[in-house]
This record gives C-alpha cells, sequence and structure tokens, in this order.
C-alpha cells in the first residue's frame, strides 16, 4: 500500500527523509498542523464565494491576480489575502521539509476549493473521484513534477476523504503501456495557441496515461487502494503525478501547486520521466 508518514510537527522528520519518502511515491500527513484563519476569514470558507463559471479561486503567482470568485471590494481583497497566506505557509511548510528543495522549487497556481466535491456524474475524464496521477493539458510541465502541499480548513468538522492506489508508478505506467500512442496527445491544443509552453512527449504520455486510467472502468473498480482521511486542521505534501489518488469527498481545501526539475531530487530515476523513458526505451523530452 501507498507509504503514509504520519508526523506531529514540521520538526518530527529527519533531514533527506521526507524528500525520500515523497519521491518514493509516499504521502507526509499532518494530522494537527492546521491553516489558521485570521479574524473576519471565517466568512469566506463558503461555497457561496465561487463565480458560477469556477470550481476553485485560484491565485496567479506571475500576477498576483485571484480568479474564480464573484467577490469584490473589500471582500475579495480579504480573499486575496488569505490565499497568499496559505500559499507563503505553503513555502514555509516545504522550507522545513524538503530544505534541499528551496533553489529548484518552482511555484505554480495557489487554490482554494470552497465547493464539495462534485456528487454528480461529470464526464471520467473530469471525474477525479476515479483513480488518476496528474497531468495539465494546457500547462505542459516538460518533465517537471508536480508536488502538492494540501490543507483541509473545513470548518464543520467533515474530512476530506481521498482514495490512494497501492500500485506504485512504475507498475501503473507498465499496466497502460500497451495504451500509449505515439503520437502527441493534446497536439491540437498547441496547434490552437491553447498550450502554454511546449508540449514535449512526456507532457503527451502523461496526459494518454491519465485519460487511460480514468477511463478504464474495469481497472477503476479493481485498482487496490487505500482510503485516506485528512481531518480539519490537517496538512499533507504528495508528488500527485506519481501517486495514483482520487478525491472522494470533503469541501474547502487550500492548495499550492510547484513544479519540481528533476535535477533537484535526491533521487531523480524515480521520477516518472526517468520511469517513462525505461519502459518506452525513448527519450521524452
Ligand atoms: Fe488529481
Amino acid at each position: 500500500m501507498a507509504e503514509v508518514l504520519e508526523l506531529t510537527g514540521l520538526g518530527d522528520v529527519g533531514a533527506g527523509t521526507a524528500a525520500e519518502v515523497l519521491e518514493r511515491g509516499g504521502l507526509l500527513l499532518f494530522p494537527k498542523l492546521p491553516f489558521a484563519l485570521e479574524p473576519g476569514e471565517a466568512g469566506l470558507i463558503d461555497a457561496a464565494v465561487l463565480s458560477g463559471k469556477s470550481k476553485n479561486i485560484s491565485l496567479d503567482p506571475a500576477t498576483g491576480a485571484v480568479g474564480g470568485s464573484n467577490l469584490e471590494g473589500e471582500r475579495l481583497a480579504a480573499m486575496s489575502a488569505m490565499v497568499a497566506r496559505f500559499s507563503a505557509r505553503a513555502d514555509e511548510i516545504l522550507a522545513a521539509l524538503t530544505p534541499g528543495y528551496g533553489p529548484h522549487l518552482q511555484k505554480r497556481r495557489t487554490s482554494f476549493r470552497p465547493g464539495a466535491i462534485e456528487t454528480r456524474a461529470l464526464s471520467p475524464r473530469k471525474d477525479d473521484k476515479r483513480l488518476h496521477v496528474d497531468a495539465f493539458p494546457a500547462n505542459p510541465v516538460q518533465g517537471r513534477r508536480i508536488l502538492r502541499v494540501f490543507a483541509n480548513a473545513n470548518p464543520h468538522g467533515e474530512a476530506r476523504l481521498w482514495n490512494v492506489g497501492d500500485e506504485g508508478f512504475e507498475l501503473f505506467a507498465e499496466r497502460f503501456r500497451g495504451k500509449l500512442k505515439a503520437r502527441a496527445a493534446g497536439a491540437w491544443r498547441e496547434r490552437l495557441g491553447l498550450t502554454k509552453g511546449r508540449r514535449t512527449a512526456y507532457d503527451s504520455v502523461m496526459l494518454q496515461l491519465h485519460d487511460a486510467a480514468k477511463f478504464d472502468d474495469a481497472w477503476q473498480k479493481e485498482a487496490p487502494r487505500t482510503a485516506l482521511s485528512f481531518p480539519p486542521g490537517s496538512s499533507w505534501v504528495v508528488y500527485t503525478d506519481s501517486v495514483l489518488h482520487a478525491a472522494m469527498a470533503g469541501q474547502h481545501a487550500l492548495e499550492q501547486t510547484y513544479l519540481m526539475p528533476i535535477a533537484g531530487m535526491t533521487e531523480a530515476r524515480r521520477s516518472p520521466l526517468r520511469i517513462l523513458e525505461r519502459l518506452t526505451g525513448r527519450p521524452l523530452l
């Protein structure tokens, strides 16, 4: 089963250990490491802050703009401040856990997810209740890892529930290897100018793995998995590009995304890029 290292605090893990666990496909879980709200922020923890079109509030680190809400004026400023504070908190968490990553980490969006995880039927591709590894259709990662810091800020005592696949990335990729096509998945997006940056063969393979897993009903039923519960006040850290995960229930999570060049890893050979290059026998960048 997936390795879950439960920790009592940021000082609870030796230098190098956190990175090793993450790179092996494990999760770091802090049952009691809350993202503390400031006075006046409780009213922001509400699905009604979402604009009709978005399921997340998101902060773009390049521009500082906060999108996805219907808020204006002071309440928008308060939301921006709260999400920015979580972003800074996620930096602190990683600085304490994986100091060696510091010079390498590239910060991407911060999100606040005040909506309940969808219970209505979604297309398989969009349904994150199906086991998957993360791949970004419009933002090529070009071989970099996707590292994410989460916190459950639910004020109603509700845990966030995930399933995590028991198979490691290599077994998972081996299983779906026969379904990988040489053609570049999503190349049409690049032609239409919908892709930010060059789409590499790696991006194509990861997107195909994401889709192949979500569309395989039999595998979705049978794949061995472990249920995890992230209580309110908990935080967790995981490479979501290699750990099979499905978000089953919950509301009011915060999340910070980082891209991590494999050159910064303790063991780059454990990266999806190197694993897929070994499996396919070709360079993917
Ligand atoms: Fe995901």
